[in-house]
């Protein structure tokens, strides 16, 4: 295991036309952590934003014994002042896959804030270089891979959106603040160039994240929605994608290949993509779509799909190569596209994980119902509710929480379970440890919401429309797929699993940034099963609760 020590600046930049990006080290998206499993991360993270505290959150990490470098603010940490440093320290306790690292402090995330990361596994499979014949006798062989964070971009201020949709209760059909492109490795946004654009604008400067293939063997893409509200829709023209890792866990082989995949805000996937026979083209169209039935295309303003180039051979390193001038479907070198029509529709809930860790039996299960709705309040303001109640981080210094989060490392199993509002009037749910917990989300709101439970991955157990009825409802419970950002259907439900075993205070939220910060929010608190296990709060943690 190797250490790997990283200092981050975070800080606020001036683009052209008035807006402004949160960027680490001068950067957005900002810099990729890539470790082994059993690493140890160190990151030095400045706060140099002139008056806004902020914290990061490593997406889908366990966090096991250091749940305070979970990097929740109000939950897990006092936000960073202006100027302060803060020291996260932590392994990835065999945790292996795609993930990202944002913000989690209001929508600093939607202003910039965030990068991927990737934990690499010894089982992955590399292929030779030079490898020459053609999707090798072991599938998962690659040769190369490229990380996409991908995400919807705004050309307006986050701070100034969020105040505007949770207190000037805007009367669109869509009240929530609709992004006006995407970006691919932040390039690629606007019009492009074989189309009639609405503007005929390109977004940075037309240029496009290059990933370069080699023919006759697999690439691996590691796909990232790390946006605040769209979900993006890929297509690579000319070819299938075939999906190995969903949110780090890898999936069962033979595995599935689609035309396209839906990814969700905060949701990853990889797939291994390999140029079809008897296509000769060496430069393809990598597409990232923005899709809502609800927003897309409706806004003129907004050009809903990123482009980057995925380029076969070439070792010419400069971008002055010609771009793709394909469209999507088969290559046109070949005239039976039943290939191509052949490839199923994806849908999320169908994925099944490569080695099946079934979730406990079902007895002695706590089962954790909560509805989630969007509305407005009594003076006509957008909240988010779970079971009614409608989060609202405490003030930045409140220390108290600290304490209490070694308070709960200390009470051991003598804890109380159940569900109360704390500290102020906000929803938490407080398991023993090694409790089987079952939650039962109700979704009454008319779109689908990814939702995302720190600390875990969840089993992915049922979902359906309407009301959940127990009775009815068929779970599987042999081999569910796992993973920490699962979709809820639109006025449906969807029934999810795990087994409180990680101790510490974990945020279950939607990650659609506006519901976020409108209250759709509650916490899980898992108790240690060893009275106080010598936790002691890190120092820089503790002070800066202090300096608010
Ligand atoms: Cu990426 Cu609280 O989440």
């Amino acid at each position: 295991p190797t250490t790997r020590v990283f200092r981050w600046n975070v800080s606020e930049i001036a683009l052209p036309g008035n807006r402004t990006r949160k960027v680490v080290n001068g950067r957005s998206p900002g810099p990729l952590i890539e470790a082994n499993v059993h690493d140890r991360i160190l990151v030095y993270l400045t706060n140099n934003l002139t008056k806004d505290g902020t914290a990061i959150h490593w997406h889908g990490l366990p966090q096991p014994l250091t749940p305070f470098y979970d990097g929740t603010p109000g939950i897990t940490q006092c936000p960073i002042p202006p100027g302060q440093t803060l020291l996260y320290n932590f392994t990835f306790g065999g945790w292996t896959g795609t993930t990202w690292w944002h913000g989690h402090t209001s929508v600093q995330h939607t202003d910039g804030l965030f990068g991927p990361l990737v934990v690499h596994s010894p089982l992955e499979a590399a292929a030779p270089v030079n490898a020459t014949s053609k999707r090798q006798e072991d599938p998962r062989l690659y040769a190369a891979e490229h990380v996409l964070t991908m995400s919807d971009v705004y050309s307006a201020d986050g701070e100034e959106m969020k105040m505007k949709y949770l207190t000037e209760n805007p009367m669109e059909t869509i009240p929530e603040p609709v992004p006006d492109w995407a970006e691919i490795n932040g390039l690629g946004g606007g019009s492009h160039s074989e189309e009639d654009s609405v503007e005929g604008r390109m977004y940075n400067d037309g240029r496009y994240a290059e990933l370069r293939a080699q023919s006759g063997v697999n690439t691996r893409l590691r796909l990232i929605n790390a946006g605040s509200f769209a979900p993006l829709r890929i297509f690579v023209d000319g070819h299938a994608l075939e999906v190995i890792e969903a949110d780090g866990t890898p999936l069962a082989a033979p595995y599935q290949r689609y035309r396209d995949i839906l990814i969700h805000p905060a949701q990853r996937y990889s797939v291994l993509v390999t140029r079809e026979d008897g296509d000769e083209r060496t430069a393809f169209w990598v597409r990232a779509k923005m899709e809502d039935g609800a927003f897309a295309y409706e806004n003129l303003r907004m050009q809903p799909e990123a482009r980057a180039v995925l380029r076969y051979d070439s070792s010419v390193s400069n971008t002055s190569l010609p771009l793709p001038t394909t469209r999507g479907g088969p290559p046109p070198s070949i005239n039976s596209s039943t290939w191509w029509d052949a490839l199923p529709h994806f849908e999320e809930w169908d994925l099944r994980p490569a080695a099946s860790v079934s979730p406990p039996p079902n007895n002695d299960i706590v089962v954790l119902p909560f509805k989630f709705s969007i509305q407005r309040t009594h003076d006509q303001n957008w909240r988010s509710f779970i079971n009614g109640t409608a989060w609202e981080v405490p003030a930045a210094g409140d220390a108290a929480l600290v304490k209490d989060l070694a308070g709960m490392f200390g009470a051991g199993l003598e804890v109380q379970e159940g569900v109360r509002t704390w500290p102020l009037d906000q929803m938490i749910a407080v398991f023993k440890h090694g409790r089987t917990v079952d939650v039962v989300i109700t979704n009454l709101d008319d779109s689908e919401h990814p939702f995302h439970l720190h600390g875990y991955a969840l089993w992915l157990l049922g979902h359906g429309r309407g009301r959940f009825k127990a009775a009815k409802a068929e779970l599987n419970a042999v081999d569910p797929m796992r993973r920490d950002t699962f979709l809820v259907p639109r006025r449906g439900w969807a029934v999810v699993r795990f087994v409180a075993d990680n101790p510490g205070y974990w945020a279950f939220h939607c990650h659609i940034a506006w519901h976020m910060v409108g209250g759709g929010l509650f916490q899980v608190a898992v108790a240690s099963p060893l009275g106080s296990m010598g936790v002691v709060l890190p120092d820089d943690l503790v002070s800066q609760c202090g300096m608010w």
